[in-house]
Order: C-alpha cells, then structure tokens, then sequence
C-alpha cells in the first residue's frame, strides 16, 4: 500500500481556535482523521507529523524518503521564509504538494511569496481543510496513473 505523509508547519496544532475566520473551525485532529479515513478509502495510508520546529519538519522530510511515496506538505510561516525547508523538499525525490487552509495570494504581500512552491510538484490555497483533501486525492490519481504505466 503506497504511504502519504501530512506534515503541518508552526502554529497548527492551534487549528480550530486560531483566526477562525481565516483558517476554519476545525481542529488539526480532526483534519488528520479525515485525511486517514479518506485515505483508507482511496487504498492510501496516511501518516500525519505536526511540529512548530523548522529542524523537526526538515528530519520528517529526511525520514520520509525511507516509505513515503507523497508528501502534503503545509510549512506555515516557513512557508514565506525557510531556504532549508525549501533545500529539503528539493532534497528528498519526492513529490510534494504544498497547502495552504488560506489564500495565500490574496493576504499580505510577504505571505505571497513562497520559498517552497518551485521545488513542489504542485500547490493548493485557499480552501480550507479541503486543500489538504484535494492534496490527497491529486495523489491518488497520481498513484493509479503510474500503475497503468
Ligand atoms: C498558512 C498560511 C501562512 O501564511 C501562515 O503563516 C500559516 C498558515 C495556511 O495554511 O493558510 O501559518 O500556511
């Protein structure tokens, strides 16, 4: 079964009571549950790390080359400032989309920079937890396309 990492950035673990009205009302847990229980549906396993921790993020990516065949990746903050995530996600061979619960574009301006969408196989804003779902299942067509190869 092909394996998929979640990896959610800084300040994400507060999902749910965070500036509900940008980024939604539902938990990280929550997020995570329906990603695994759709994943399960689609024949994907889904793996979900969550750290606040530029080094501990970089180490998931590292450690994902070993099973992950995907990688849905929202780097939060990093997302507009971190070379080393960016240097990582370039590192590892793996396809990674990044995601994002607002719309990054229509934000501030330092948000509408990213250091990570160029080394990424694609990237979904602007949805809400459906980012993330859409994510999963760009993968999954992904998945099943190479197998007909
Ligand atoms: C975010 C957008 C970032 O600009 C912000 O720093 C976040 C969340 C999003 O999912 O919309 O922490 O990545």
């Amino acid at each position: 079964m092909k394996e998929i990492l979640v990896l959610h950035g800084p300040n994400l673990n507060l999902l749910g009571s965070r500036e509900p009205q940008v980024y939604g009302s539902m938990t990280l847990e929550e997020i995570n549950r329906r990603l695994m229980a759709e994943g399960e549906r689609l024949g994907i396993k889904v793996r979900c790390f969550q750290s606040n921790a530029e080094g501990a993020l970089i180490d998931q990516l590292h450690e994902a080359r070993g099973w992950a065949a995907g990688v849905i990746f929202n780097p939060g903050g990093y997302t507009h400032t971190s070379v080393a995530l960016r240097d990582a996600v370039a590192a590892i061979g793996i396809p990674v989309i990044e995601v994002h619960l607002s719309n990054v574009e229509a934000r501030e301006e330092f948000r509408q920079r990213s250091l990570i969408s160029a080394v990424c196989w694609g990237k979904i804003s602007g949805l809400g937890w459906k980012s993330y779902w859409l994510a999963l299942h760009a993968f999954a067509l992904r998945f099943q396309e190479d197998e007909m190869r």
